[in-house]
C-alpha cells in the first residue's frame, strides 16, 4: 500500500474506525458479485438499466479503493452465463454499457497500472464488447499494479467443464504418444484448466443485496474463501462499505479443516 488510510478514506462515517484495519492482513484476491442493480432501479420507478449505469461509480471506488489497499486481484462478477435469460433490451443495454464503461475508463486503469482481463466466454458477446475488453486487455496488460479481473459471460459450470474437457484432451495426447494415459490428477493440474489457472484462489467474496448464493460464480475457487454479504444495493456501494466487509474477513477464523 502506498497511501495513507486517512487519503483512501477521507470521510468516514461515525463509528467506522480506520485503525481497526490490519494492513498486514489484505486479502490478495477479493471477488464481488455485484447484486442488486435492479431493486436500486425499482424503489425509485426506473428502468432496470439506470441501476446498472448507476452501479458503474459503485465499480470505480471499488476499483480505485482496492488498488490503493494493495489488493492484487479485485474479481467482479458482471455478467452470468444465466443473464441472458434477462429481457433482450436489458442484455443489449448491459452489453453495449460494458463496451462504453470500457472504453471510458481504460485510460484511467492505465494510469492507475492496473490490469485488466476477463473471465469468461468472450466469443458469444457483441464484437463492440468483446473489442472493447480485448483492447483494455491489451493496452494494459504489462502494468504491475492490480489485476482486475472482470467476469463476463462467466459460468462457474461451463469452465469446470472446459477444465475436464482439458484434462482429458490431454490424456489423449498421453495415449497418442503411447504413454499411460491414466495418470491420476491432481488438483493442480485440473485447475491448469480453469479460467483463473494463473489467479489465487479468493480469500474472500463479497455480495451486495443480502442474497445468500453463489449464482454459479467461481464454485471451485471459493472453497474455503470467507464469504461476506452485505444487505447494500450495488449502486449504494462505496469505499466504507468495501472497508466494513474487509473488517468482517479480518475478523474470521479461517481453519482450512485443520483445528487452532
Ligand atoms: C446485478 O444486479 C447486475 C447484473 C447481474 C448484471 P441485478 O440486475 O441482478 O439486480 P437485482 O438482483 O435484479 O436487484
Ligand atoms: C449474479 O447475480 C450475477 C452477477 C452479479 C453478474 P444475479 O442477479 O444474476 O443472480 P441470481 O439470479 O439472483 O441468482
Ligand atoms: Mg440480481
Amino acid at each position: 500500500m502506498n497511501k495513507p488510510l486517512d487519503y483512501i478514506f477521507p470521510n468516514p462515517p461515525e463509528g467506522l474506525n480506520l485503525g481497526a484495519l490490519d494492513l498486514d492482513n489484505i486479502p490478495q484476491h477479493v471477488a464481488v458479485i455485484m447484486d442488486g442493480n435492479g431493486r436500486w432501479a425499482k424503489k425509485r420507478a426506473m428502468n432496470r438499466l439506470k441501476g446498472h449505469k448507476a452501479g458503474i461509480e459503485a465499480v470505480r471506488e471499488t476499483i480505485r479503493c482496492a488498488s490503493d489497499l494493495g489488493v492484487r486481484y479485485l474479481t467482479i462478477y458482471s455478467f452470468s452465463t444465466e443473464n441472458w435469460k434477462r429481457p433482450q433490451d436489458e442484455v443489449v443495454g448491459l452489453m453495449d454499457l460494458f463496451a462504453k464503461t470500457m472504453l471510458a475508463e481504460v485510460d484511467g486503469l492505465h494510469e492507475e497500472n492496473v490490469r485488466v482481463r476477463t473471465i469468461g466466454d468472450l466469443s458469444a458477446l457483441p464484437a463492440e464488447t468483446r473489442e472493447a475488453f480485448e483492447e483494455a486487455w491489451q493496452k494494459t496488460r504489462n502494468n504491475t499494479g492490480m489485476t482486475l479481473v472482470v467476469a463476463v459471460n462467466y459460468g462457474s459450470r461451463q469452465e469446470i467443464l472446459n477444465a475436464a474437457e482439458a484434462c482429458v484432451r490431454r490424456a489423449l495426447a498421453r495415449a497418442a504418444e503411447g504413454e499411460d494415459p491414466t495418470v491420476a490428477l491432481t488438483e493442480a493440474d485440473f485447475a491448469r484448466g480453469l479460467y483463473t489457472a494463473d489467479i489465487p484462489d479468493p480469500e474472500v467474496v463479497i455480495r451486495t443485496s443480502g442474497e445468500l448464493r453463489l449464482s454459479n460464480f467461481l464454485l471451485w475457487q471459493v472453497a474455503y474463501s470467507e464469504f461476506v454479504i452485505t444487505d447494500t444495493l450495488w449502486p449504494d456501494f462505496d469505499r466504507y462499505e468495501f472497508l466494513r466487509c474487509l473488517l468482517a474477513y479480518q475478523g474470521r477464523d479461517r481453519r482450512f479443516g485443520a483445528v487452532k
